[in-house]
This record gives structure tokens, C-alpha cells and sequence, in this order.
């Protein structure tokens, strides 16, 4: 990971984010928001995956955000993609040898419950790690045991419903529930989920939080909601509909972060 680490710290110019947030799907317009922009495309930073996903860009933005240091990482890879969890391992231990101890992970998924429509945005208290798969598979070091009972940071979390608050912004709660895709679930699957209790299903985000607990990284992740899950309006799930749903949330996410960022409720 040295070169990538290198290269960022020679491309940053002194900058020191200590927080760094993963965009997911249809939210890389976050991106944009970020002020003195540096942009270090994947393709520059060696062990970096390149995400084929449409609506995914593959480059690390770092600048301020709501007059805070940010790195952001517009597009991540995901499992589906390449049949790996531990595909985003280079990133995390990157961003955590930069001197990142806050990760804060967003993504688009469906949801359970048809009070939290599409256009929702949900703080993710806590996952069910339903693909079979795990990216410290193979980790030969003792620290492979990574404890997750207090996966999502109890801070982290205040600060995310202290801003909301003060935004006036609505921010569901609910345990995310990961499965491998691409397909989307079948029905009987979402009705599963829903008896295990989860709110709200996708693709993403936990590979990259129990990665990030073991680089020690504090965590906090939001999912914006994109559609009610499989079987519940009898219409058919498309990732169009992903992306197109996702900035409705997305523009929710954004301010609740911005208030976040700018108030420095991370910080301490
Ligand atoms: N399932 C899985 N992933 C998703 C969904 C969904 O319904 N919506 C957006 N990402």
C-alpha cells in the first residue's frame, strides 16, 4: 500500500483529512461539493480496483467539504464484481496509513418498511452479513477476530442525529442487510430479511466496515433508500431505478453532512 499512500500524501500537498467517505451509487455528485478540489483517479494508485458500475467514477477526491478536510472516494468496487470481499482492503489500509481514523460509508438500498420511502435516508445502527463471504477470509494474524458489537460508532452516530435534528431532516434507523448480488432478492428473500430484522437490503458497505474495523477506523453509514425492496410493489427492480432514484436521498445525505462537516461534531 506504500506506493498508494505516497502518491496521495505527495498529491494532497499537506492536506491531512482525518475523515474519508465512500460514495455509493448515484451519490458521486457529493463529489462535486468538494471545494479546492484534488482529484487522483484509481488508475494512479496502485492496488486501487477500478469499479465497472455505471454510476460508480473511480477516483479519490480530497479537498474541503463544508470548510472541513474530506477525502472522498467516488466509486467503490464492489463484491459482485469481482468475487472477492477483501476488494476494497487496498483502499481501507490506505486511507487508514494516511492517517484517516473516521470512515463514513453511504450507499443505496431498498427498503423494508413502507414508512421509509424512496428518498429516505437511514443511519445504519447495525448489519446482517447474509452474502456467505467475509474480507478477512484468508487474514492469517490473530487480529482476524475483529470484534463488531460496536461496529457503527455510538459518536459518530450522535453527531449524524444531532445534525439531522438541526436540519430538520428526517433520518430513519434501521439494521442493513448485505447480500452478495448482482441480482437483486426474490421476494421470499425480502421476507426473510424482514423476519431477521433488517429495515433496509443492498449490496455494499459491510465488507468495507468490518475492513474498517480492523484498521481501527471509526465508523458511521447511511443508506439512501432507493425503492421499496422485492415483492412489495409487484414492479421490477432495475439498477436505472438505483440511480435515478438516488439523488432524491442524496440531497437529504448532503445535508445532514454538510452540518456535520461544518459544525465539527466528528472532531474530539
Ligand atoms: N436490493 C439490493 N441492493 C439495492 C437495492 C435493493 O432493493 N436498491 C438499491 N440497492
Amino acid at each position: 500500500m506504500k506506493q498508494a499512500i505516497d502518491r496521495l500524501t505527495e498529491r494532497l500537498d499537506g492536506l491531512m483529512p482525518t475523515t474519508a467517505l465512500v460514495l455509493g451509487s448515484g451519490l458521486g455528485n457529493l463529489a462535486e461539493q468538494v471545494e479546492d478540489a484534488i482529484r487522483v483517479p484509481h488508475s494512479e494508485l496502485p492496488g486501487f480496483p477500478k469499479s465497472g458500475v455505471t454510476g460508480h467514477v473511480g477516483e479519490v477526491v480530497a479537498g474541503k467539504f463544508a470548510g472541513q478536510p474530506v477525502l472522498m472516494l467516488s466509486g467503490r468496487a464492489h463484491y459482485y464484481e469481482h468475487g472477492d470481499a477483501a476488494v476494497m482492503r487496498p483502499v481501507i489500509e490506505t486511507l487508514a496509513g494516511l492517517g484517516v481514523n473516521k470512515l463514513i460509508l453511504t450507499n443505496a438500498a431498498g427498503s423494508l418498511d413502507p414508512d421509509m420511502p424512496p428518498g429516505s435516508v437511514m443511519l445504519i445502527t447495525d448489519h446482517i452479513n447474509f452474502s456467505g463471504s467475509n474480507p478477512l477470509f484468508g487474514e492469517p494474524s490473530d487480529r482476524r477476530f475483529v470484534g463488531l458489537t460496536e461496529a457503527y460508532d455510538a459518536g459518530m452516530r450522535s453527531a449524524f442525529e444531532k445534525a439531522a435534528k438541526a436540519t430538520h431532516t428526517q433520518l430513519h434507523k434501521g439494521v442493513y442487510m448485505w447480500f452478495s448480488g448482482p441480482s437483486f432478492e426474490t421476494p421470499a428473500e425480502i421476507r426473510m430479511a424482514r423476519l431477521f430484522g433488517a429495515n433496509a437490503v443492498g449490496m455494499s458497505t459491510v465488507p468495507e466496515v468490518i475492513l474498517a474495523r480492523f484498521f481501527g477506523l471509526r465508523v458511521a453509514a447511511c443508506s439512501v433508500i432507493t425503492n421499496l425492496a422485492a415483492g412489495m410493489t409487484g414492479a421490477e427492480l432495475s439498477h436505472q431505478e438505483t440511480k435515478d432514484m438516488a439523488p432524491l436521498g442524496g440531497a437529504r445525505l448532503a445535508t445532514v453532512l454538510k452540518y456535520v462537516f461544518r459544525k465539527g461534531l466528528l472532531d474530539g
